[in-house]
C-alpha cells in the first residue's frame, strides 16, 4: 500500500513537470531597432582587426548569452528577457560594422555596457571581426 502511494506521488510529479515544461510561455521579446548615434555608425573596422583574437573575448564575456555560435541560445540566455539575437542571420550581418560595435560596447537594457570591461580599442574590433566570421 505503502509502495503504491508512493507511486502515484512520484508519477504525479514526473507527469506535473513534463505538462510544466510545455506549458512555460517562450515569451521572450524581440528587441526592436537600435538607435545608433552618427559617430559610431561611420566607425569603419580596422585592416589588421583579427578574430582569432577576438574569439578569446566572445568566450570570456559573450558566449554565456549569445553562445559558441552566436544564436542566442547560452546557458544564460533562458534567463532574459530579451532574445540576444541571432548573429548567422542576413539581418544581422547586414548591419555595419560601426553598428555591431556600439551594440557590443555601449549596449541598451539586458545587454551589457562593456566600455570598461573591454577599453581597448584593438580588443574591440578583434571582437567585432570575430562576430563578422559567425555568418
Ligand atoms: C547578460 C547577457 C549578455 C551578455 C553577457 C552579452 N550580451 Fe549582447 N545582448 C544581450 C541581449 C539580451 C541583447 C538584446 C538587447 C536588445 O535588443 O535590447 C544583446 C544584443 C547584442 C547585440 C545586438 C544584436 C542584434 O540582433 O541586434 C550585439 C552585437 C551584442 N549583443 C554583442 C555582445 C558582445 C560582443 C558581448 C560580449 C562582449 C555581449 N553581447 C555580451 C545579452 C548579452
Amino acid at each position: 500500500m505503502k509502495t503504491k502511494s508512493l507511486f502515484i506521488v512520484l508519477a504525479a510529479f514526473v507527469l506535473g513537470s513534463v505538462i510544466m515544461s510545455f506549458a512555460v510561455p517562450q515569451d521572450q521579446k524581440k528587441g526592436g531597432p537600435w538607435n545608433v548615434p552618427a559617430e559610431y555608425k561611420s566607425k569603419k573596422m580596422p585592416a589588421g582587426a583579427d578574430a582569432t583574437q577576438g574569439k578569446a573575448l566572445w568566450s570570456l564575456h559573450c558566449k554565456s548569452c549569445h553562445g559558441g555560435a552566436g544564436l542566442g541560445d547560452g546557458p544564460k540566455a533562458a534567463n532574459l528577457k530579451t532574445f540576444p539575437g541571432n548573429f548567422k542571420s542576413a539581418e544581422f550581418q547586414g548591419q555595419a560594422d560601426g553598428v555591431i560595435y556600439y551594440q557590443s560596447f555601449v549596449g541598451r537594457e539586458e545587454m551589457p555596457n562593456y566600455e570598461k570591461k573591454i577599453p581597448d580599442d584593438e580588443d574591440r574590433w578583434n571582437l567585432v571581426a570575430f562576430i563578422r566570421t559567425l555568418k
